[in-house]
């Protein structure tokens, strides 16, 4: 595939296997690029005998040689991101590797603990974040309450900034929630030396992408979670605070709308999602645990079960269009080997109404009782599947109703963790 710059997004509630993806696509670019999220994302990454687990750092740092950028749109937690970064370094150094944006949000100690707190007084609506404070560092981040990697620069400004919202946050935690507050000795321990750690790889990295882009660098904007739960287009609450889908890319990377070229809409080939929210197409039978078992769907970031549904097509429709999705990523076909039947939602039931559109309200969604495509199942393992031909004609056609429902054309097909286990269509 040819591109200048290509977005690799995903289309459903997270977890769609984008890394093999951007795995298989990176060989081709220069610079790798997240815009979003923090370290609530788990990237897991299979190459030849190494398994990486990556969180705030893209899947493209793996290949030597490359540059990866943290955008001004994520939010980063200085400790978890040094265990990263030394993990890394114990294979080659990162610097002039990897660029921190000056722009980019701290996760603050007070942020993780705001996140439980918060996550307590939800009690039975609770969204079930990763509790890694991603939704209290954005809340910050709005309400211009926020620290941002840049401000590490000046250490002495730093403090005395923080000290200012301290001020604000104890207030909250004491009188609000009655737990103890942070003093400032707290962060001397616990979050300046893993900050100081991070300082030599910050930079304005909007200006660097701009000279990257001009000098005919290409360059892969990997999106962390997926469309299903962006802030505004998600389903709401149930969502992450930021916005996967490629519209975020302009805001997060600091980019104009049309340097992007190709859209890779990452789809699994049914669905799963963690934490609580609408999911028209749950299974909650055999077929659903049967499937988490042989996917296993168990979360990179927190190791919970994941939830899983047949393919929904409804929002898919609802993500590719937000996306401007150039093309279909499917991942992890084979783990639908054996069943005897297949299906895909194709609209919702609401009452005695027929909706084609993903509905935004959840009182709507609790409602929609999935109306579905039915497709025979296939029986052969397909993991050593390498062209569409390999595919048995059941799989060929379950991949063809999947096209003819979203309108949108499967570009590439997943049908295992390796990197050579891709078909391309
Ligand atoms: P938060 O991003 O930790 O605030 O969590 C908000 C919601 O997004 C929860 O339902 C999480 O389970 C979900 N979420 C956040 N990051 C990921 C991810 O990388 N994959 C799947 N779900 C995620």
């Amino acid at each position: 595939m040819d591109y200048a710059a290509v977005a690799v997004i995903g289309t459903q509630w997270g977890d769609e296997g984008k890394g093999k993806i951007v795995d298989y696509l990176v060989e081709k670019a220069d610079v790798i690029v997240r815009y979003q999220g923090g370290p609530n994302a788990g990237h897991t990454v299979v190459v030849g005998e190494e398994t990486y687990k990556l969180h705030h750092l893209p899947c493209g740092v793996i290949s030597e040689g490359k540059i990866s950028i943290l955008g001004n749109g994520m939010v980063l937690d200085a400790v978890t991101l040094c265990s990263e970064l030394e993990a890394m370094e114990e294979k080659r150094s990162m610097q002039e590797h990897l660029f921190i944006s000056d722009r980019a949000h701290l996760i603050m100690p007070y942020h993780k603990r705001m996140d439980e707190l918060e996550e307590d007084y939800r009690k039975g609506a609770k969204i079930g974040t990763t509790m890694r404070g991603v939704g209290p560092a954005y809340a910050d981040k709005v309400t211009r309450m926020g620290l941002r990697c840049g401000d590490l620069l000046d250490e002495d400004t730093f403090k005395q900034k923080l000290a200012f919202i301290l001020k604000n946050k104890n207030t909250i935690l004491e009188k609000i929630y009655g737990v103890d507050g942070f003093s400032l000795e707290d962060f001397e321990a616990e979050f300046f030396p893993f900050a100081r750690r991070i300082v030599p790889f910050i930079t304005d990295t909007t200006v660097m992408l701009e000279e990257e882009m001009e000098k005919g660098s290409k360059i892969l904007f990997e999106g962390a979670q997926g469309a299903m739960l962006d802030i505004d287009h998600g389903t709401y609450p149930y969502v992450t605070s930021s916005n996967p889908i490629t519209g975020g890319i302009c805001i997060g990377a600091g980019i104009a709308p049309h340097k992007i070229g190709q859209v890779v809409g990452v789809a699994k080939a049914y669905s799963t999602r963690v934490g609580s929210g609408p999911f028209p197409t749950e299974l909650l039978d055999e077929t659903g645990d049967s499937i988490r078992e042989k996917g296993n769907e168990y979360g990179t970031t927190t190791g919970r079960p994941r939830r899983i549904g047949w393919l929904d097509g409804v929002a898919l429709r609802h993500s590719c269009r937000l996306n401007g999705t150039t093309f279909l990523a499917v991942t992890l076909l084979d783990v639908l080997s054996g069943l005897e039947k297949v299906k895909i939602a194709y609209a919702y039931n609401v009452g005695e109404e027929v909706v084609n559109n993903f509905p935004s309200g959840l009182h709507i969604l609790e409602k929609s009782i999935p109306l579905y495509q039915e497709f025979e199942g296939w029986a052969e393992d397909i993991s050593s599947a390498r062209s569409k031909t390999d595919l048995p004609r059941a799989a060929q056609e379950y991949l063809r109703g999947l096209e003819s429902i979203t309108g949108i054309k499967v570009g590439m097909v997943s049908v295992g963790p390796r990197r050579d286990q891709t078909i391309m269509m």
